[in-house]
Order: C-alpha cells, then sequence, then structure tokens
C-alpha cells in the first residue's frame, strides 16, 4: 500500500521531471538554431544597379586576426609565423585594413600561472610590424584585450605599454570610430571597449566590463554612423563575454551587420568556428587564435555584402567567395541582397604568392567551368541565378597555383532568403550571458545545498524515522552532528558573503576580492569570473567533501554501540547485530572500512575536494602571491579547516568508536 504510493509519487516525479527537460531543450534548441526571421521591408538598394558582374568595381577587402599572444617564454614560432604574417600575407591578400582585435601579447610569466606585462613581449610585437612595414601598406588598427590588460593599474600608467608600443597607441585606448572611404562608399569600423581599468592579474580579469561612458560613446557612434553603407564593430570580448545592459548593448550593434571578436578562440578545439547570427540580425563572428591555431581571416564587402572566410596560416591558394554570399550569414536588413538575383557573374577572389594557374567552379556538383581572371585577386564566370532561385545550393571554387597548391573553398547559398539552421555550439557560446548564467548555477547550487542541510536536519531532529537508504541514513547522521553541521554549512556559504583574499591586485592597488569583483580602496572592479570559480567549487569540492563526511561518520556511527539524539541509534542497535547473525556475539574491536561500493563513491569525493582545494591554493599562490594565500578564507583557510576535520574524524571519533566498542565487549 505504501509501497504503491511511493512508486506512484516516484513515477509522476519522473514523468514531470523528463518532460521538464524535453520542454528545456526543445526550447533552447529553437531559440539557438533556427535562423532569425526578417519581418521588416528588403533591403532599399536590392534592386538598385551597380550588380555583381565582370568588372572590378564595388569590391574591396581586409582582414582580421585576433590573440596573437607573443610571449617571452613560449612558443618562439608564434612570434617567427607572425613576422612571416606580417611580410607575406599582408603582402600578397594586400588588405585595406587589418583589425587585430586584441591579446596582442600574453603577459603570462614562465610558470603559465602568474600574469604581468612584460615589455619585451611590446617590444616583438612593434618590431613585426615596423619591420614589415605595414603602416605603410595597410591601415593597422590594434586594440587591447584582457592579457594587454594583466597587472595594469590605469591606462594612463607606464606598464600600459600598448600606448607606447601599439599602432594606434592613446587614440586606440577607448571606443572609438574610424571610417573607411572609397569611391563607392564609406564604410565605419567601431570598438567596443571592455578592458578592465584597471586591470588585475588573471585569471580574475576574463570578462569585459563596458563602463557607462564607452557605452554611451558606442551609442553615439553607432547613431552618426548609421548613414555609412556599412558598420563593423569590433573589440576583443565577445558579447557574451560582457558585463554590460545587454538591451543597451545590443540596440547599439544591432545598427552594424556584424561585431568581430575573438578572446574564447576556438574553447580548446570545441567549437571551431564560433560565429552566430543573433536575434537582431547581428553576425557575430568570433575568429580563432593567431596563439595555438594560426588563423585569421579575409572579409570582403562586394556590392555591400559581406563574405569573410577563415585561413589557416601556410594555407594557400586563400578563396574568398564573394558573390553568392554564403546563406547562413546572410543579413537582411543590412545587406542589399537582391543584387545576387540580378548579378550576372559568379565573383571570387584568390590570393596565393605563385601565379594562378586554374580556378573553376562547380555549383550543385555541376562544373560551371573555367574562371576569367579579371584583375588583382579578382575572378569571375558568367551564370544564370534564375536557375537557383529558390533554396539551398552547394557552391564550390577550386584553385591550383603554380607552386603546386590546390585548395578548396564551398560553401551553401540561396537566393531566396533560406538559411540553413545555425551551429547549436557557436550559438549557445555567442547568445548566451555567459556571467549571469554562472551566476545562476552560483546562487541556485548554494541555495539547494544550503536548504537542504537544513531541512534534512530539521527532517531528522524531528521524526525518529529509520532510514534504510544509506545515502540519506548518512546525510542525516551529519546533519545532526553539531560540529560537521555547522562548518560545512559556514564553508558552503561563505564564497558569497565573505572575502576570498587580499592581494595587490595591481603594483598600486591593495584590495580584496570577493564573488561580486574586487573592492579596492574607493572603487569595485566588477569582474565576475569568481561565479564560474564558485560554480566548479559546489560541483567539485563541496558536494563531494559533504557526502565524504556524510559516509564516513555513518560508517562510525552505525558500529557505536548506543547514541542519543540520533535518528540511526536504533539501527546502530537493533540492526547491525542482526546484521551480525548472532546477538551474542561481541562487537568487533574494529570498524569494518566503507563496503566495496561505497568506497567507489567516498574515496573519489575526497580526492577531487582535495585536488580542487590544493589546485585552488596553488594558482592563487602563482597568481597573486604568497600574502594572498596567507590571507585567503576561501582557499587556505577553507583547506585548514577540512583538514582539521579529517582528522577529527578519522582519528578521533574513529579511536573514540572503536574504543566504545572495545568495553562493550
Ligand atoms: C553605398 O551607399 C550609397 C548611398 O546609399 C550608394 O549609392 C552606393 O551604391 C553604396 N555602395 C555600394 C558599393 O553599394
Ligand atoms: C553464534 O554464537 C554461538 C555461540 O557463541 C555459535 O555457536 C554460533 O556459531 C554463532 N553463530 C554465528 C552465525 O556466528
Amino acid at each position: 500500500m505504501n509501497m504503491a504510493r511511493v512508486l506512484g509519487l516516484c513515477t509522476l516525479l519522473l514523468i514531470l521531471t523528463v518532460s521538464l527537460m524535453a520542454w528545456l531543450l526543445s526550447y533552447a534548441l529553437d531559440h539557438y538554431t533556427l535562423p532569425p526571421a526578417h519581418d521588416g521591408p528588403p533591403h532599399p538598394l536590392g534592386d538598385v544597379a551597380p550588380y555583381p558582374g565582370d568588372k572590378m568595381d564595388n569590391l574591396w577587402w581586409f582582414i582580421h586576426i585576433s590573440d596573437i599572444h607573443i610571449s617571452r617564454f613560449r612558443d618562439p614560432q608564434r612570434t617567427t609565423d607572425f613576422n612571416k604574417f606580417c611580410i607575406e600575407n599582408i603582402d600578397v591578400v594586400k588588405p585595406e585594413l587589418v583589425l587585430a582585435t586584441g591579446d596582442l601579447t600574453d603577459a603570462k610569466t614562465l610558470d603559465n600561472l602568474g600574469s604581468r606585462q612584460y615589455e619585451v613581449e611590446w617590444q616583438a610585437y612593434k618590431n613585426a610590424l615596423d619591420h614589415a612595414h605595414v603602416t605603410e601598406k595597410t591601415i593597422w588598427i590594434d586594440v587591447r584585450g584582457n592579457h594587454d590588460a594583466f597587472g595594469v593599474p590605469s591606462a594612463d600608467h607606464k606598464l600600459n605599454y600598448y600606448r607606447k608600443y601599439s599602432v594606434l597607441g592613446e587614440s586606440g585606448d577607448h571606443t572609438f570610430r574610424y571610417q573607411h572611404k572609397l569611391p563607392f562608399g564609406t564604410y565605419s569600423f567601431v570598438s567596443v571597449y571592455a578592458v578592465l581599468n584597471p586591470g588585475p592579474r588573471r585569471p580574475f580579469n576574463f570578462f569585459g566590463i563596458l563602463y557607462e561612458s564607452e557605452l554611451q560613446k558606442l551609442e553615439e557612434f553607432s547613431k552618426e554612423t548609421r548613414h555609412s553603407n556599412h558598420t563593423v564593430f569590433f573589440g576583443h570580448y565577445p558579447t557574451s563575454t560582457i558585463i554590460a545592459p545587454h538591451t543597451r548593448l545590443s540596440n547599439a550593434l544591432k545598427n552594424g551587420i556584424s561585431y568581430l571578436c575573438g578572446h574564447l578562440h576556438s574553447f580548446g578545439g570545441l567549437v571551431p568556428n564560433m560565429n552566430a547570427v543573433h536575434k537582431n540580425g547581428l553576425l557575430e563572428l568570433e575568429l580563432e587564435d593567431w596563439k595555438q591555431n594560426r588563423m585569421y581571416r579575409v572579409m570582403a564587402f562586394d556590392h555591400d555584402l559581406l563574405s569573410f572566410v577563415d585561413v589557416k596560416f601556410g594555407t594557400w591558394p586563400v578563396i574568398l567567395i564573394t558573390n553568392p554570399k554564403r546563406a547562413r550569414f546572410m543579413s537582411p536588413s543590412h545587406e542589399p541582397l537582391q543584387k545576387m538575383r540580378h548579378s550576372t557573374h559568379i565573383r571570387f577572389l584568390v590570393y596565393s604568392p605563385s601565379a594562378i594557374l586554374s580556378a573553376t567552379v562547380e555549383v550543385d556538383g555541376k562544373p560551371l567551368g573555367s574562371a576569367k581572371h579579371v584583375k588583382g585577386p579578382l575572378y569571375v564566370i558568367p551564370w544564370d541565378p534564375s536557375k537557383y532561385s529558390s533554396g539551398l545550393h552547394v557552391i564550390e571554387v577550386t584553385a591550383k597555383d603554380a607552386a603546386g597548391h590546390t585548395h578548396m573553398e564551398g560553401y551553401r547559398f540561396s537566393l531566396d532568403g533560406s538559411r540553413p539552421a545555425q551551429w547549436l555550439m557557436s550559438a549557445m557560446f555567442l547568445m548566451t550571458d555567459i556571467p549571469f548564467v554562472f551566476w545562476v548555477i552560483t546562487v541556485g547550487s548554494v541555495s539547494v545545498f544550503v536548504l537542504a542541510l537544513l531541512s534534512l536536519r530539521w527532517i531528522a531532529k524531528k521524526n525518529n524515522v529509520r532510514y534504510r537508504t544509506s545515502i540519506i541514513r548518512s546525510l542525516c547522521g551529519l546533519v545532526c552532528s553539531e560540529t560537521y553541521f555547522y562548518w560545512l554549512l559556514i564553508i558552503g556559504v561563505y564564497p558569497l558573503v565573505g572575502p576570498w583574499f587580499v592581494c595587490m591586485v595591481t603594483c598600486e592597488h591593495f584590495g580584496m576580492y570577493t564573488l561580486y569583483g574586487f573592492m579596492l580602496r574607493g572603487e569595485i572592479i566588477g569582474e565576475t569570473f569568481s561565479y564560474v570559480i564558485c560554480a566548479l567549487n559546489m560541483a567539485l569540492f563541496q558536494g563531494p567533501i559533504t557526502l565524504y563526511f556524510a559516509l564516513q561518520l555513518d560508517r562510525i556511527q552505525q558500529h557505536l554501540p548506543h547514541q542519543s539524539s540520533s535518528v540511526y541509534s536504533k539501527s546502530a542497535n537493533g540492526k547491525s547485530k542482526a546484521k551480525n547473525g548472532n546477538a551474542s556475539k561481541p562487537l568487533q574491536h574494529h570498524i569494518q572500512p566503507l563496503g566495496f561500493v561505497w568506497s567507489l563513491i567516498a574515496y573519489p569525493c575526497l580526492l577531487s575536494a582535495m585536488l580542487w582545494m590544493i589546485w585552488e591554493c596553488i594558482n592563487l599562490y602563482y597568481c597573486y602571491g604568497a600574502v594572498a594565500l596567507l590571507f585567503s578564507p576561501k582557499s587556505a583557510w577553507t583547506l585548514a579547516v577540512v583538514i582539521w576535520l579529517l582528522y577529527r574524524l578519522h582519528w578521533i571519533e574513529l579511536r573514540q568508536a572503536s574504543k566504545a566498542n572495545g568495553y562493550k565487549s
């Protein structure tokens, strides 16, 4: 009867959970993968000449590079390759401008954990540019990233080597606008400046903050540049990693066709093409790093249609198809997409240091033939767009150069506005407010933890029930044991309320770190990488260590001859004897070790918790120094408390329990 009710309840809960998960999943899939609908009129210039044809007109291109990470300690090839890039690739591609979106230098110490600005890294950066004379060949626009701000006390401090060694210097160290004027149009580039000022050392300098003054400037520029043919925003941080009023930010950015950024690299290879179209039509194009992947991006405006291709350094020939453009990245509110329907030629750019021997085109698997070279990198081949007027089609271009390299580039295009589904992972990374999600996880998991402990304690104290399931019984045992209960509660809640450590934040600022950022004298740096740490802390430390204490305590208490005030006392007295199968047999002197299955749970829990805390302490020591480690309630002190609790459990309680059993016998 009772059993049936419990089973019924469980089934109901299961069904509810599964339906909730299914709903969440389908919502997430729709939210992230459906290409946003365009509900405005078509672009006013879509049906107005000129149209893409066989002339070198209304076409220009530029390069985007990000996360160069020039380092004095690691991977000298990185700098060598960058030197070569500045010479060879710039000479071959001849971009009108180059955007370098931050993390120009690595600024990490030899141990790879600490961080500080090294002037030699900046000198190497400047030398590469000077040696190649890039500023004479192109317009080089470089901005700061978080690595370029590690340990910089303020933007105008002498440690801000960016101002001394970058091309833009002081004029690039805030939100600014650059207008590229060409005979056929004006193209605006607006920086989104979210660098922390003062800049703490790593790891607590990961998210960007868009300060009010910079946001206002951005909004102003966004309004002013509305009459350019196109506005391109760029900055170091993806919008998902910028702490800002998000409605205002997205309203400011929606006047541009795209936002170019770096910072997340390819997330350790997990998300190689981190590009997505936002709900408001903005294309957010994150570029993989130069640091390890040696990627750069060639982008072109052809008759105001934006195309781009991400290229690995050393790949030749580079092929960039500009008409028809890729269906995935169409922006109906900003681009005159109709022009593709009126176009007479397929157009693409081919770059190589050696002569191009052949360039052939296939559409939907059918060869169209060899393309004709027009001028510079432009190749064209006549086509009849009306043949492809509906649905998605595939275009593939293959080029061969005199050095024997062959390369193929292809994608899907459409002339009726059809678009494929977005890439789920890319969209998730770029369209989620990451600090907010981690805040929810952190606050949620701490609340669940505290509520669970409190309610278990209340239940356990109230009902003198005997629990069969070991986990519940163990947890009830834990919450009834005053010492462990209070200490685990304190350790769990502390990161939300107290300072984590005190330290020299930069060489000039003394301050303390809390969940809500750095508190300096008179100012707060609201960097919230703490949410990420705190969420991991709950999963890898707090949960496991609580479970470990519960299981071990249970093991001891199971063997105690009598225990007042506890729920398991009865079971300890009654059941353990019954289990021994012989009531008259004296209790053992030694407490049994954990059963095999429980060991498989308990010891990995202990290992995870200890490794995490030790890792945290090591990190703190290398990142912020011995003082920070010494005055770190969140790390070193917590570790000390846990070690003391472990000592108490294993040496004191266990011995007492053994003795108690011994007396009884
Ligand atoms: C740029 O905009 C002007 C004015 O709106 C327009 O006449 C011109 O054709 C545009 N340029 C291109 C390449 O479409
Ligand atoms: C219980 O104890 C008795 C007498 O001490 C002994 O003969 C018997 O074998 C024991 N039974 C078990 C199951 O240990």
